[in-house]
């Protein structure tokens, strides 16, 4: 089954064609430098780049799966993300797809972004490696810039969530950390390398949110006001001498509430398979924690095998959509097929 996907929910612009499991082309026009200056992703400006660039993303993808110039006799179906995310940014990946779907006369498969970044450790190669498989029951992680939900799937395309963020997820804590101690969006990546400079030790041991109560819901907007205020009290000299340390106890306190939440729902469930996706699990200091804790626990851990698999990707979107066409669950009606912008992860 060969399918072509789309995925414009955020700042990314993404086209893929997979056949199966199998990547046969991904295409990723980032417009985070775009959005850098304004500090976050603005969406008017979100979706003028996506217009602007996503015949270009389609035509590229096309062109690099060598399907040949027949390219959508070969293609069985469209997919494309309904949501959740920026409704501006949805509507022109849902618009490209409805028109690819009419022009080709193909079936719409919606699918649902956090799906996709599940999917995400599921996907493979053009070679179709590597060729571990999910071992269900299991606990899907998705931690990234806009959620931090623990799930369970008892099957592909089955989802209980278990857990979710109730105001900040950790992805947008870490970003919100970075730019208090003065740098750009995203931060991730930034508090990674200066934690790492510091061998990741928590200097301040910051709060951790929600770690007492026994629900698995995260918070993460407490640990950033006491961040605030922190640096508030801090003397302009220390803030540059001990910037490090700051930002590697913050990291320390949002992974720690993550791995925490992460046992109480294996030891309460009994489950021990655990799936991760999300930007965020492209931090190689959280990849060890998880596999620290899967080692304690003797469980088994999925992280997506390629880094472009952490951040947003149309690929992960066509491997959840191959299991949902399986499923017969395609867009019955082009005319009402909108966007959901906070679309819940639904089976
Ligand atoms: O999954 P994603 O690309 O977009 C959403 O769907 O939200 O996740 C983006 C998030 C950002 O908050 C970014 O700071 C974080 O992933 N991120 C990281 C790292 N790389 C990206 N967080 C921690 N460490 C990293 N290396
Ligand atoms: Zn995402």
């Amino acid at each position: 089954m060969v399918i072509l996907s789309i995925d414009t929910s955020c700042d990314e612009t993404a086209c893929a064609i997979t056949e199966g499991r199998r990547v046969l082309s991904n295409v990723i026009y980032s417009q985070v430098l775009i959005h850098k200056k304004w500090g976050g992703v603005v969406p008017s400006l979100a979706k003028r780049a996506h217009e602007e660039r996503i015949d270009f993303v389609v035509e590229e993808a096309v062109r690099k799966s060598k399907l040949g110039s027949q390219a959508f006799k070969h293609i069985d179906y469209i997919a494309v993300t309904q949501g959740p995310g920026l409704a501006m940014a949805l509507e022109v990946g849902m618009k490209k797809a409805t028109e690819l779907a009419l022009k080709y006369d193909k079936k719409i498969i919606p699918v649902n972004h956090l799906e996709g970044h599940i999917y995400s450790s599921h996907v493979q190669n053009s070679k179709g490696n590597p060729k571990r498989e999910f071992s269900f029951p299991c606990l899907a992680l998705i931690i990234s810039g806009s959620h931090t939900d623990i799930v369970l799937m008892k099957d592909h395309i089955t989802y209980e969530i278990l857990g979710e963020k109730i105001d900040d997820a950790a992805g947008e804590a870490l970003d919100k950390a970075a730019r208090m101690l003065g740098f750009g969006y995203p931060g991730g990546a930034v508090i990674e390398r200066l934690a790492q400079e510091v061998k990741n030790i928590d200097t301040y041991h910051f709060p951790r949110p929600m770690l007492h109560s026994k629900n698995l819901q995260f918070s993460f907007s407490g640990l950033k006001t006491s961040l605030f205020y922190f640096l508030k009290k801090m003397p302009e000299k220390e803030k540059v001498d001990k910037i490090k340390l700051v930002a590697s106890s913050f990291q320390e306190a949002v992974f720690d509430t993550i791995i925490k939440k992460t046992e109480d729902a294996m030891k309460q469930t009994g489950i021990k398979n655990i799936i991760v996706g999300g930007g965020v699990i492209a931090n190689k200091y959280l990849r060890n924690k998880f596999r620290r804790l899967i080692k304690k626990h003797k469980g088994s851990i999925l992280f997506p095998p390629y880094p472009y698999l952490t951040g947003d990707n149309a690929a992960m979107i066509g491997v959840a959509a191959h299991y949902k066409a399986e499923k017969r669950i395609f867009v019955e009606n082009f005319d009402t097929f909108d966007r959901l912008p906070r679309f819940p992860l639904t089976t």
